[in-house]
């Protein structure tokens, strides 16, 4: 099982979880109330899905593709280390940090 660490915008712990490798990484989120929308369901046609992956563990994660990087430009608050969410999968193991871009929390206000 690899962990999975879910910050606030602000960079506060949210929830902690255990979860399968493999895993996609949108659908642990909402299951763990994370605030995204992810409004196309991984289909690649919005970019709801977004989070800040921390620098260490961006680096092990699998290249985005093309598609992922032109959704990502029309995403708020992107940085370097942003990613799509439905397009993750949880690595096999050590722990997985992501935080909730700060635009994530204007969803359900
Ligand atoms: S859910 Fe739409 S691009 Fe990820």
């Amino acid at each position: 099982m690899t962990q999975v660490r879910f910050l606030k915008p602000g960079g506060e712990l949210d929830r902690e979880v255990e979860a399968a490798p493999g895993t996609n990484l949108l659908d642990l989120a909402q299951a763990n109330g994370q605030p995204l929308e992810g409004s196309c369901e991984g289909s690649m046609a919005c970019s709801t899905c977004h989070v800040i992956v921390a620098s260490n563990d961006f680096e092990r994660l699998p290249p985005a593709s093309e598609e992922e990087d032109d959704l990502l430009d029309l995403a708020a608050h992107v940085t370097r280390t942003s990613r799509l969410a439905c397009q993750l999968s949880v690595p096999a193991e050590g722990v997985l940090t992501v935080r909730m871009p700060g635009a994530a929390y204007n969803l359900d206000r």
